[in-house]
């Protein structure tokens, strides 16, 4: 059977990865895949996960199988981390999840069954793998505009005018903070409007939330995500910890369900160990397990949240030199928005000419729509990539 198989379409964030690896040039530029690296290229274990490693290591005598739903001890210190105390805690269901990843499938695997008509707007542009999952699922996907590529912010008058389109039973795909791909982000009012519309219309929203920590603070990050799930009868939440616990491969994600009530949680609940065992039995324990343990203890917690401050600020400056250097060379200040964009990315506004022509002529790496992984620079690199930008007339 296996002959009937048709060729499938690399995944462009992935495929960009081993490009550059193929590459030979030692000036090369990797600005990619989402994975923070430190200034000398480093994409470290954080200091209070490999602390809690090591005690784990002392500590565990067995690798029977914990919860199907996931152990308590991550999925409870994460729904601390995520909500806070914006909604009761017995209307939340949980399970923990292979990555962020895994909790989008599972959401979606949960919309389908309950509502296989359901429809799944997404924003113009959205992380490519979001379609490309809706895609093999054959779920329906709607996009709305998100991205005003000229002035390289938000278009939320076409957003809200495109959402005007949701019916009751849809599902309204949100990022919670720092935008993938583009790194711009709704404000508080816009998240407000959003909700409103959403409730008015009795649309569900969807929030993918893989950078907490990585925008204006581990807080500031959650703030809509919890504004949200206070303000809506429903909501779906994928939560990663690839990013901010610097745990990447060992996948750890947990999705949460935000329910009207406790009856209406307890079958959510069951349903979402059942979407478990159906694909995969147990979750991952691991990352899991370093995550609670990390967000459980008082000297690990504050040892990690200085830690991924330190990244955020860092990215935070990379910005800010980044923008700073192309207004030097520009003579203008038409790139002030990457200072303002927030997260790991930032979409240049490059065509995909200029996109190749930099990989070519420069050996810079981006994603075709021009992203750029600000924690791919440093401090020698970013005048490298400004005179680039410059040269192939972004
Ligand atoms: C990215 O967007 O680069 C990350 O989320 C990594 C991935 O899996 O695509």
């Amino acid at each position: 059977m296996f002959e009937h198989l048709k060729e499938k379409p690399a995944d462009k964030i992935i495929a960009l990865g081993q490009a550059y690896r193929d590459d030979p040039r030692d000036t090369k530029i990797d600005l990619g895949v989402g994975v923070y690296k430190t200034p000398e290229g480093v994409t470290p274990i954080m200091r209070a996960v490999k602390t809690a490693e090591k005690q784990l290591w002392e500590a565990e005598t067995t690798k029977a199988y914990t919860a199907l739903a996931g152990d308590p001890l991550f999925t409870d210190a994460m729904v601390g981390l995520v909500l806070g105390d914006a909604v009761a805690r017995d209307q939340v269901s949980t399970i923990a999840t292979p990555g962020g990843t895994g909790a989008v499938r599972q959401a979606f695997e949960l919309v389908k069954m309950v509502n296989p008509g359901a429809r799944v707007f997404v924003s113009d542009p959205t992380w490519p793998n979001h379609l490309s999952i809706l895609a093999h699922m054959g779920m329906e996907m709607v996009p709305y505009r998100y991205f005003d590529s000229t002035t390289c912010a938000v278009d939320f008058a076409g957003m809200l005018s495109d959402l005007e389109g949701v019916r009751a039973g849809d599902v309204v795909l949100l990022h919670g903070c720092c935008h993938n791909p583009t790194g711009a982000n709704l404000n508080m009012a816009e998240w407000q409007s959003t909700v409103e519309l959403l409730n008015a219309k009795g649309a569900m929203p969807m929030i993918d939330i893989a950078y907490q920590g990585f925008g204006d603070g581990l807080e500031d990050d959650a703030a809509a995500v919890r504004y949200v799930a206070s303000h809506c009868p429903e909501t779906l939440i994928a939560a990663s910890c690839s990013k901010n616990f610097g745990i990447y491969r060992e996948r750890t994600g947990i999705l949460m369900a935000v329910a009207q009530d406790k009856a209406t949680k307890k079958i959510t609940q069951g349903n979402l160990a059942y979407l478990n065992r159906q694909n995969y039995s147990f979750p991952p324990d691991h990352g899991a397990r370093l995550v609670g343990m990390v967000l459980t203890d008082d000297e690990l917690r504050a040892d990690w949240q200085a830690e991924l401050e330190d990244v955020r600020l860092n990215m935070l400056k990379l910005r800010e030199q980044l923008a700073g250097e192309l207004q030097k060379l520009s003579g203008s200040d038409r790139f002030g928005f990457i200072a303002q964009h927030r997260g790991m990315f930032s979409r240049l506004g490059a065509t995909a000419e200029q996109v190749a022509k930099m990989r070519e002529e420069h050996g810079i790496y981006m994603v075709g729509d021009s992203r750029i992984n600000i924690a791919g620079l440093n401090d020698r690199t970013v005048p490298i990539l400004a005179r680039a930008m410059i040269d192939v007339g972004v």
